[in-house]
């Protein structure tokens, strides 16, 4: 963990509301940290309640005022930011030549816009504190698109994740901030109707859908592995090693 022996440590996590976000923020409180959890609709979560170490914050995340909102909660409720986990994010699958401007802008506004923001609001906080660690989620797919799967626009976005983790670990290395990005194959959460999961299998040749509790595993992981910087962990089975299974 990141933070001094002091104190326990303060994560952010975005798309706090549902599926791997959720997930993630339920087993950080468990493990003792305290979390600002955001979200659109996140104060109207049945899922989640506030209390003194949980912090709800609503708002779109493509949004600089929401980043600005958030990242103020966290310092005025816990006073430092030790975890960002850029969870947020969509999928609008369509091919490629029916995608509308409006499909472009909600896609960029949510995926890239809603790391940029909060990303940089935070590493504004980390860089006083000289330390701190950044994971997004992006998607296995960026490595190894599939015939027949409309995700051109969703690569686009997620694309930008792994590459803007490098650059970040690399700008910020001296100032003790990791990034780091985790992208996982097909994981059970609402993201997927029930009836898609058996072709969804398929896809991994590990045939199974990702668990969240696997998500949040690589989490800890790269929480108590300080030399681990600019990694990228991918969470697939092994989809992205092979061409066909
Ligand atoms: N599920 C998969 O198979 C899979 C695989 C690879 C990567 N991913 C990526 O992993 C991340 C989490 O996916 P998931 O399956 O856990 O998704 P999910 O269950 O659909 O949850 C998405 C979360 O993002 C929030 N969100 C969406 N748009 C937002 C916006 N404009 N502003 C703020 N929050 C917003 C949603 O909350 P509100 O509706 O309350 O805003 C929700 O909390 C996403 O980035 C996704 O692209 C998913």
């Amino acid at each position: 963990m990141n933070a001094n022996a002091n104190q326990r440590p303060v994560a952010i996590v975005t798309g706090a509301s549902s599926g791997m976000g959720l997930g993630i923020t339920r087993a950080l409180l468990e493990h003792g940290y305290r979390v600002v959890a955001t979200s659109r609709t996140i104060s109207k979560s049945k899922d989640l309640e506030p209390s003194a170490d949980l912090v709800l914050v609503d708002g779109d995340i493509g949004k600089k005022e929401t980043a600005i909102k958030v990242v103020a909660a966290a310092m005025k409720h816990f006073d430092r930011i030790d975890l960002l986990v850029n969870a947020a994010g969509i999928y609008i699958p369509k091919p490629f030549t029916e995608y509308t401007p409006e499909d472009f802008e909600t896609m960029i506004g949510t995926n890239v816009a809603g790391y940029f923001f909060v990303t940089q609001q935070v590493v504004v906080h980390m860089r006083k504190q000289k330390s701190g660690h950044i994971v997004s989620i992006s998607t296995v797919l960026v490595d190894q698109p599939l015939a027949g799967a409309p995700i051109s626009l969703q690569v686009i976005t997620k694309s930008t994740i792994p590459a803007f983790s490098r650059a970040l670990a690399m700008e910020y290395v001296a100032a003790g901030i990791r990034v780091n990005t985790i992208s996982p194959g097909v994981v059970d959460t609402p993201m997927h109707a029930n009836d898609d999961h058996e072709l969804l299998k398929k896809l991994h040749p590990i045939p199974r859908l990702v668990q969240i509790s696997e998500i949040v595993d690589a989490l800890f992981y790269l929480e108590s592995a300080p030399m681990v910087n600019g990694e990228n962990i991918r969470i697939d089975g092994g989809a992205h090693a092979g061409a066909k299974w």
